[in-house]
């Protein structure tokens, strides 16, 4: 494995393949570092908001490790469906299932985000997580999310963003900069340092790219209304929600 940092731009499934493959191990760890200890808040956020409706049929997009596809099935009576691009990841998911006694609920399968293997309007929720950063075009991918959700059905999504108080901002850019790449590395070795280090940069560039208000802009021009934005942890999080147009 190389030693160099990650390129901040990972844009592409073979990067984001890339960035991923060495994480699954104790994966969930990384997040909550990564997340200030505030993914599982975040989270539990994203999944009331996914299951408010009682839905019968959720995917959950970009599920890696399967912890929100748990969470799912844990807190709905859905049957739930987990797809991701990464194998190494999603392995770590089905022992976590099978551990869990949750294999007749969900099920993971190998699936690109832009190119779902599903028929229109086939699920009746939806989520993805830490998804957007990642793929090369945002529109086209959330278009493609829509697309397989029947209408009324609802979408929630969890990202991490910049805290806007330029207080905490700044103890943002020193955390992401400094701490993280540190942590990272000491609790996961080169891989976990890479990704530390890459992260900051990376979320930096995509909301100077795609500030919140677009991204509200890209959620309505797939055709989800109701669009709902929820800062969490002083704007170290964002849980976004809505609902396919009929
Ligand atoms: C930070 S992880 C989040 C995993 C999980 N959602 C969670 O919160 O624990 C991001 C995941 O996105 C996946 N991913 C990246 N690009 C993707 C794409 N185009 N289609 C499907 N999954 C993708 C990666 O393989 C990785 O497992």
């Amino acid at each position: 494995m190389s030693l160099s940092p990650l390129p901040v731009d990972a844009r592409s499934t073979d990067r984001a393949r890339e960035v991923f493959v060495p994480l699954p191990r104790r994966y969930d760890r990384l997040a909550d570092v990564l997340s200030f200890g505030q993914n599982a808040r975040w989270r539990r956020a994203m999944v009331t908001a996914a299951t408010a409706d009682d839905p019968a049929r959720v995917l959950d997009v970009a599920t890696g490790t399967a912890g929100v596809a748990l969470q799912l099935a844990e807190r709905s009576r859905a049957e739930v469906v987990g797809v991701d691009i990464s194998e190494e990841m999603l392995a770590t998911g089905r022992q976590r299932v099978a551990d869990a006694g949750q294999d007749d609920r969900v099920s993971l399968q190998v699936a690109d985000a832009d190119a779902l293997p599903f028929d229109d309007a086939s699920f009746d929720a939806l989520t993805f997580t830490y998804l957007l950063r990642y793929v090369p075009d945002p529109a086209a991918t959330l278009r493609e999310l829509a697309r397989v959700v029947e209408p009324g059905g609802r979408i929630a999504s969890l990202e991490f963003h910049v805290p806007p108080n330029p207080v905490w901002c700044a103890a943002w850019v020193g955390y992401t900069r400094l701490l993280l790449p540190a942590l990272g590395g000491l609790l996961g070795g080169r891989g976990w340092w890479r990704v530390g280090a890459f992260l900051g940069p990376n979320i930096d560039r995509h909301y100077a790219r795609f500030p919140l208000d677009r991204h509200v802009d890209l959620w309505h021009e797939a055709g989800i209304v109701d669009v709902e934005v929820e800062l969490m942890s002083l704007g170290g999080g964002v849980v976004m929600s809505g609902r396919r147009g009929g």
